[in-house]
């Protein structure tokens, strides 16, 4: 294991009533005018944000409505939020929704405080935000684990990037599962499959010897497989969508990528699919992952062996480290299938093949979990991915 400092800045309710139990004591705390962050309108039509305006009126707001943040948020669209929240001299940003939402609040909330762009800063400069606008976040789909940590998401379609910037972690995070109750079965098994890929990613970073994180890791994982399958049977099972969002939360709260470097090469190529197709997040990692383990096991294979066993219940008896973890693979795309994912971009609705030339020329090439690919290799994958 390596050397680590552990902190954590987000304070988290959790369960029945959160928000009731959270809003009126946090929102006490901060100044009058609060913008209250949302997307396409999902959250009129589930009644939570009629809920959370009544909170904030409660506690004598004056609110700010930004609305439209769209899935795979546009730097464009931080931009006009950080313009509003100045305009308006926002105190608070209270931002209800998905991952994209919340993701496009940490960068206004960084944002609306300095004049220098935060792009340029962060990928030019190499410097990094250190004052903010205070947040808060109301989770309404889980899978992103985005409200416990402050990495953002952004989409730069002036520079056709899909990259990770980094923003302001929420004060807060009020996670109540039947805020997710309204959400299409579709987004619900991306969100879970979300969760599973960082699990994965995080527990193919190294060091690979049996530590604390991958053994919490492999509990994540074979948590979130069991509660898919439930789902499957059962849509609207609460407790199997309470686990799913916990575990959301566990797989990018830092917790399982304690003393680890992490991988995540496969985000980085979906990110970028995802700069040049707009397309869903979990369904472009449903396709990936599987094509490119095949591509990278060998130089994992105790890593892979061990997860065909522990997580996918793979027994080791009669083969050798490398059938099990094939096997290990194997039972993934598998399970992509079985979970009614896309297992190819076709299958994604995505058309134009020349985009994975681009894909491949642009993602960002991870140390590796085992394995650093070279360009090359990526665009193989890609077109494997076809
Ligand atoms: O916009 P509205 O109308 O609200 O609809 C949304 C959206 O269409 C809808 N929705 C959300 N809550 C709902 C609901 N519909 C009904 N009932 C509800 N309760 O669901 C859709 C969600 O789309 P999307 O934004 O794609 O969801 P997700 O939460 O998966 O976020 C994906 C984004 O997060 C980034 C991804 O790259 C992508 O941009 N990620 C952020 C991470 C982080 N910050 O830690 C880590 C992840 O790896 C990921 O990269
Ligand atoms: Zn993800």
């Amino acid at each position: 294991m390596k050397d680590f400092i552990y902190s954590y800045l987000t304070k988290v309710y959790f369960g029945e009533k959160a928000a009731k139990k959270a809003l009126p004591t946090e929102l006490a705390k901060v100044g009058k005018t609060v913008m209250l962050a949302y997307g396409g309108g999902s959250v009129k039509r589930s009644g939570v944000y009629d809920e959370i305006c009544g909170y904030l009126r409660d506690t004598g707001k004056e609110i700010v409505d930004f609305s439209g943040i769209m899935p795979n948020p546009t730097y464009k669209k931080v931009q006009e939020g950080a313009a509003l929240a100045r305009e308006k001299e926002v105190s608070f940003i209270l931002a209800v929704g998905d991952g994209s939402v919340i993701d496009c609040c940490k960068i206004i909330a960084a944002q609306a405080v300095t004049d220098k762009d935060i792009w340029e800063m962060e990928f030019k400069e190499h410097v990094y935000p250190t004052e903010f606008l205070p947040m808060g976040a109301v989770v309404t789909a889980s899978g992103t684990g985005a409200e416990m940590n402050n990495g953002a998401v952004i989409t730069n379609e002036d520079t056709k990037e899909k990259a990770g910037v980094l923003g302001a972690y929420a004060n807060f995070a009020v996670l109540d599962p039947d805020y997710t109750m309204s959400l299409p079965a579709k987004q619900v098994i991306s969100g879970a499959f979300d969760t599973l890929s960082h699990s994965m990613e995080t527990y193919l970073g190294s060091p690979r010897d049996v530590n604390l994180s991958d053994e919490i890791g492999e509990a994540v994982m074979c948590n979130v497989i069991r509660n898919i399958r439930i789902l499957l049977q059962d849509m609207y099972n609460k407790e199997a969508r309470t686990e799913l969002m916990w575990a959301s939360a566990m797989a990018e709260n830092g917790i399982l990528k304690i003393g680890k470097v992490t991988d995540f090469q496969a985000h980085q190529i979906e990110h970028q699919l995802g700069a040049y197709t707009d397309c869903n997040h979990g369904q472009g990692l449903a396709v990936i992952h599987p094509v490119l383990y095949r591509h990278i096991y060998k130089d994992g294979v105790k890593q892979f062996a061990r997860m065909a066993e522990k997580v996918w219940e793979i027994p080791a008896e009669g083969k050798t480290q490398e059938e099990l973890a094939e096997a290990g693979i194997g039972a993934l795309a598998e399970f992509v299938k079985e979970i009614g994912m896309p297992s190819t971009f076709t299958e994604m609705g995505i058309t134009d093949k020349s985009v994975l030339k681009k894909v491949a020329d642009t993602c960002n090439l991870t140390a590796g979990c085992c394995k650093k690919l070279s360009r090359e290799e990526i665009l193989q994958i890609l077109e494997e991915c076809w």
